[in-house]
């Protein structure tokens, strides 16, 4: 089974990027420890990042089309944006968990709302590159 794991906007800088808000680890460090995980879990990952709010969404569809067990979706700033990515996720029965590595609620208003939290299974936030981990153990089970 495979677990699609997307990131949006600006994620392709994690490391770089307000190390100090989101952490050193890079997006290639988080893909590393994920695959450690995913083998132990008999699970394989696919990764992919995308400055491109279509792209995300092609590939919520991709997802269902291929019959991924899971989806992984950080939106970046498209999470507080985007009714194109809420109605892809609410257009496909893959379940898809919303993950941030910081925690949104307390940081500014305009980072309260989620428009993918709205259709998401369930959410992770807060726990840096933790909350893609925790994310992928929630997947494991579902
Ligand atoms: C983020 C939180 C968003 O508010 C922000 O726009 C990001 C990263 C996170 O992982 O903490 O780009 O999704």
């Amino acid at each position: 089974p495979t677990i699609f794991v997307l990131n949006g906007p600006n994620l392709n800088l994690l490391g770089l990027r307000e190390p100090e808000i989101y952490g050193s680890d890079t997006l290639d460090d988080i893909a590393g420890q994920l695959e450690d995980r995913a083998q132990a879990l008999g699970l394989s990952i696919d990764m992919r990042q995308s400055n491109h709010e279509g792209h995300l969404v092609d590939w919520l569809h991709e997802a269902q089309a291929t019959g991924a067990k899971a989806v992984l979706l950080n939106a970046g700033a498209y999470t507080h944006t985007s009714v194109a990515l809420l109605d892809a996720i609410r257009s496909i029965t893959t379940p898809v968990i919303e993950v941030h590595l910081s925690n949104p609620h307390t940081r500014e208003d305009f980072r309260h709302v989620s428009f993918v939290g709205r259709a998401a299974k369930g959410t992770i936030c807060g726990f840096g590159a933790t909350s893609y981990l925790l994310a992928l153990e929630a997947a494991a089970q579902l």
